[in-house]
This record gives C-alpha cells, sequence and structure tokens, in this order.
C-alpha cells in the first residue's frame, strides 16, 4: 500500500464558526484567543477519532457486567505546539488530551529570509516508537517550521504514520513539502488557502497567529 499525505478539513460549523471569527482583522485578541481555544478543542476531536489508542475490556454496570472500550493508559501520547502561536491551539486539545505528555518546541522565522530558527527544544531525546504525536501550529505557510519541527521528531524516534498535525490554515507550499516528505502523516485544518505573499503570510488567512494570539 501507497502512502499519501491525508488532509481533512472538517466540515463542522463550530469550526467555520470560530475561523471566521478568527480570520476578521476586527477581532480582538482575547476573543482571538477563545476561537483559537476551541479550535483547538474540535480540530483534536476530528483528529482523535481514529488515532486515539483504545482497549477492551469489561466493567461492571449497577445491573451487569458489559463491554466497554477505554483509552489505553499505557499507550504514550504526545502533544507539541510550536510556539508561540501554537500554544494558542494547545488548552482546546490538552482538556481531550489530558493524559497526554506536553513538549514544547520554540521556533521563529528570520523576518527576511523566512527560515525558521529554534530558540527552545524541550523534546525529549528519544521517543517511545508507539507514541502518538499531535503537533499543534495555526499556520502552515511556507512550510520551515513545520519542516523543522518534523525533522527534530522524526530524528528522535517519532513515526510520523502516528503523527497528526492540528493547524486552522494551511497552504500549498507547507502542503507539498510534507506530501514527498512524508506521506504517511494526516492534517487536520480549518481551511487550506490559496497562496503565500512574498513576505509569508497566508492570503487571505488570518495575519499573525502570535502576534493576534499574544497582543504584540
Ligand atoms: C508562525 C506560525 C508558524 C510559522 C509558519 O510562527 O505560528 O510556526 O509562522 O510559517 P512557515 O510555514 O512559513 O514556517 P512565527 O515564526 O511567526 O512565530 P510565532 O508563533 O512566535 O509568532
Ligand atoms: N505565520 C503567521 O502567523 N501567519 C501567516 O500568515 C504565515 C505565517
Amino acid at each position: 500500500m501507497t502512502l499519501q499525505l491525508r488532509i481533512y478539513v472538517p466540515p463542522h460549523p463550530l469550526i467555520k464558526h470560530w475561523l471566521a471569527v478568527a480570520r476578521d482583522a476586527a477581532t480582538p485578541s482575547v476573543l482571538f484567543r477563545t476561537a483559537m481555544t476551541e479550535l483547538g478543542r474540535w480540530l483534536t476531536y476530528e483528529a482523535a477519532r481514529e488515532w486515539l489508542p483504545t482497549l477492551e475490556t469489561t466493567v461492571n454496570s449497577p445491573l451487569a457486567s458489559c463491554p466497554a472500550t477505554l483509552i489505553d493508559p499505557e499507550m504514550p501520547i504526545a502533544v507539541v505546539p510550536i510556539l508561540r502561536a501554537g500554544l494558542g491551539l494547545l488548552e482546546g486539545a490538552q482538556t481531550l488530551l489530558p493524559l497526554a505528555s506536553i513538549y514544547h518546541l520554540g521556533l521563529v522565522r528570520n523576518e527576511e529570509t523566512l527560515q525558521p530558527s529554534c530558540y527552545l527544544n524541550k523534546l525529549p531525546e528519544k521517543f517511545d516508537p508507539q507514541t502518538r504525536v499531535l503537533i499543534t501550529d495555526p499556520m502552515l505557510a511556507t512550510g520551515g517550521s513545520i519542516m523543522a519541527a518534523m525533522a527534530e521528531l522524526t530524528h528522535r524516534g517519532v513515526d510520523p504514520v502516528l503523527t497528526r498535525i492540528v493547524c486552522v490554515v494551511a497552504a500549498p507550499p507547507a502542503l507539498q513539502q510534507l506530501s514527498a516528505a512524508y506521506p504517511g502523516l494526516i492534517i487536520y485544518t480549518a481551511t487550506i488557502d490559496e497562496t503565500v505573499n512574498d513576505q509569508g503570510y497566508i492570503v487571505p488567512g488570518l495575519g499573525d497567529a502570535g502576534d493576534r494570539i499574544f497582543g504584540t
């Protein structure tokens, strides 16, 4: 079976609503943060559907024993927010994945070259190869940052097939690079926009996500 990058844009009214709020230039920081939290929550909910490891067991209801499915507490789950903007999606994701370990990765683009550099790396030296990894970053633009993050993760033993990316706006340059390098990867995004402009901003996009989350 040949693997192919899969990109899901869940057709959910709550995701559409919060994307519209986030896109609106008139949305103040406090509401923009709410939009990111909600998008983090609903996109993670979608991503978890066929990704969260479960185990089959039985439970005793007050009336009888019956078959039951539980989240497998032994299987490692990791969330990797790409700072700063990925922090905006973290709270919503963490609500649904309370047992996940959170590993922060700080990347920032050089405004002229658009190349990312890493200023914080809290990843472990090696991941258990069974670890399910969920990366949060609202913007996949030129693809430099997500490719740098994926390189750091796979170098430490993460399996791209067990990896999910939760983002808000994805653009073709990033998707093309991910598709070529990591065909088994699955992405959940609120939208795929058409272009990235000469300054590296997604159009129509939603502007600078990190600045809008933190009011800077
Ligand atoms: C933004 C965004 C992504 C990156 C996407 O981060 O959160 O990480 O740009 O762009 P790319 O696909 O062209 O690499 P930024 O570097 O602005 O840092 P910030 O999150 O601290 O604002
Ligand atoms: N980073 C952002 O925050 N916004 C973009 O449009 C592109 C990269």
